[in-house]
């Protein structure tokens, strides 16, 4: 989605702009831009396209500055083109923006009837406009940029310069993540950390509300109102190699085989232990999951169906309710409330604005005991709960989510043991025997991975199809769900995923010699049931395409193609049957000639709502 770079400094910060643009380019966008306050004023360069064609662009026309602002455009309002691409202009100031303005057409009214004339159909061009405005009436620079934001609602974060106060760069935040980049030859701002690694890891993150002045030596940070504000210094801990390609031919490809390393990474804390501790997830997590009596887990997309399987652990071997909600749907819906509820977020990059705003409707709700799953220590999300699992993925800069998915089940594997051990339903011998399953977990997961060769050679049966069933049952079902949208999201065929027992409600009418049915299967006690049901879409001329245990004796047979994961893997076998899929998106995806990594209409990190 939209990304940010901005920089005032004592040297030609061009190459950093296009550099972060560069580092952004993976969160999905259309188009770019920069703005730039040089000896002939301000200039802009916009491109439809690549941050390349931008950089072409900076080439020709040999820009260069010592203060600027940059954008990635992921269109919201407005087709993408040169005319929408930001930085937008008003009266000498170019602003760059992330999020949505809600109220833009009232201001915009308001501005066109005060004779400011616009040039695009986005939401963003009034911030420009209203700064132009405010400075007739507000001579500071700063002042006059708080004083327009105090009139948005929505979601933002702004990066703004102008030409006449070319030593300064304003930049703000609601509701989108922005953060500082401080080094000495001058200060930055990005609305991602790995924007900015080029220069420096001296970071202050904004909070929401917070607006900053950023000079060559020197920044401060106020609210809205003008109050200052301290914000802390942290050193980031992002590797910059791990956004790196290296033997691979798509981050998608690297960051599926990643799995193995990324389990091992995210339970390397257990060690060698033979019991678990509840202080993995932060320091009274005992006290908290005491206190509880139900579980609340509310995400988007991938990790709502991490979320989805998370409920069958929780109800079966902890034996606490648990409920699971689509982000966008619970910030909005009259729900029932109860105070003794542990709400869990899960999100990979933790600044998905619905998961953001879900939290803080059911902390609105008086819901305050919360923990989070997350993939980005330095996210929005981590910092608003005090009870967190940092799952240790590394970067996933794929728009399909794949290691965030399988390091975020290990987590609430985890989560589920310890609600089990303090309820008095895991004994001393089954704990130490669940513990070595998930130390386990990235040999396992390594045989599957062993499997590619065969699953391209499937890959082909798909190439020319416009449609696909996924079916799975129990806590396969939401595999089945997650294996239908990696295929959706990355090879743009249509696919739907049931529990197996709904087949004959409904979709088995859609069920023909055209139609490929992909069936979780694994050796557990809902198989001889799916078998069963396998049946019935076979006997209407169905393909099918199984993935079941090789313990489980399932023979292939004319229009039955099967494969057999090396091994069961009981309540973890989720975590196995999920890669297949992804390899079977992935090498889809491959034959058709898609984008992997930047899929049409998609953007990585879902920072609007
Ligand atoms: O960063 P998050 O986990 O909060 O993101 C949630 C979804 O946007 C994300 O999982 C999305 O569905 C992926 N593209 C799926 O592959």
């Amino acid at each position: 989605m939209c990304g940010i770079v901005a920089a005032v400094a004592d040297r030609n910060i061009v190459s950093v702009l296009l550099e972060g643009l560069r580092k952004l380019e993976y969160r999905g966008y259309d188009s770019a831009g920069l703005a730039l306050i040089n000896a002939s004023g301000l200039q802009r360069l916009r491109a439809v396209g690549r941050v390349a064609e931008l950089a072409a662009q900076v080439e020709e026309t040999g820009a260069a500055g010592n203060t600027g602002i940059a954008h990635t455009r992921w269109a919201t309002h407005g087709v993408p083109s040169e005319r929408n691409a930001h930085p937008h202009i008003s009266g000498g100031l170019a602003v760059v923006h992330n999020g949505i303005i809600e109220n833009h057409e009232a201001l915009r009214a308001l501005l066109s009837a005060d004779g400011y004339a616009f040039t695009s159909d986005t939401d963003t061009e009034v911030i420009a406009h209203l700064i132009a405005r405010e400075l007739k009436t507000e001579g500071d620079f700063f002042a006059a940029v708080r004083a327009s934001i105090a009139q948005l609602q929505g979601a933002y974060a702004i990066a703004v310069l102008r030409e006449a106060d070319p030593s300064r760069v304003i930049v703000a935040r609601e509701g989108s993540p922005l953060l500082l980049g401080l080094t000495d030859d001058g200060n930055y701002a990005a609305s991602d950390a790995s924007a900015l690694l080029q220069v420096t890891r001296r970071i202050v993150y904004l909070e929401n509300g917070d607006c900053a002045e950023l000079m060559r030596g020197s920044y401060r940070i106020t609210r809205v109102d003008g109050t200052p504000v301290e914000r802390v210094e942290t050193e980031s801990q992002l590797s910059a190699d791990a956004v790196e390609l290296g033997k691979y031919r798509h981050y998608m490809q690297k960051e599926i085989f990643e799995q193995p390393v990324a389990l091992s990474n995210t339970l390397e804390m257990l060690g060698a232990a033979r019991s678990i501790q509840p202080g993995l997830f932060g320091a009274n997590t005992e006290e908290v999951l005491n206190n509880v009596r139900q579980v609340l887990i509310i995400a988007c997309g991938t990790s709502y169906h991490a979320g989805l399987v998370a409920r069958y652990w929780l109800e079966a071997i902890a034996g606490i309710p648990c409920n699971v909600e689509v982000a966008s749907e619970y910030r909005y819906r009259e729900s029932v409330p109860d105070p003794q509820t542990l709400v869990v977020t899960l999100s990979q990059s933790g600044e998905t604005a619905d998961t953001l705003a879900a939290l803080h409707h059911a902390k609105s709700l008086g819901m305050k005991h919360t923990l989070c799953i997350c993939n980005v220590p330095e996210s929005s999300l981590v910092r608003e709960n005090a009870l967190r699992f940092i799952t240790r993925a590394g970067p996933e800069i794929g728009v399909a989510s794949t290691k965030a998915f399988t390091t975020q089940l290990a987590a609430l594997y985890l989560m589920t043991l310890i609600f089990a051990k303090l309820r008095g339903r895991l004994s001393e011998q089954v704990e130490a025997a669940e513990l070595q399953a998930l130390r386990h977990l990235p040999i396992a997961v390594a045989k599957v991975l062993e499997l590619e060769p065969q699953i391209r050679a499937w890959s082909g049966h798909f190439a020319m199809k416009q449609n696909a069933l996924f079916l799975g049952r129990g806590r396969h079902y939401p595999i089945a769900l997650e294996g239908a949208l990696k295929l959706k999201e990355i090879t743009y065929i249509h696919a739907e995923a049931y529990p197996a027992g709904e087949l004959k409600h409904g979709p088995l009418a859609l069920v023909d010699k055209d139609m490929p049915v992909i069936a979780v299967a694994p050796n557990d006690v809902l198989l001889e049931k799916l078998k069963s049901n396998l049946q019935e879409v076979r006997a209407r001329g169905g393909e099918l395409y199984v993935f079941a245990d090789a313990d489980s004796e399932m023979l292939a047979s004319d229009g039955v193609h099967v494969m057999l994961l090396p091994e069961h893997y009981g309540q973890l076998s989720a975590l196995l049957h999920v890669v297949p899929l992804q390899l079977l998106a992935y090498h889809v995806a491959l034959v058709r000639g898609t984008d992997v990594d930047k899929p049409r209409n998609l953007a990585k990190s879902v920072t609007v709502e």
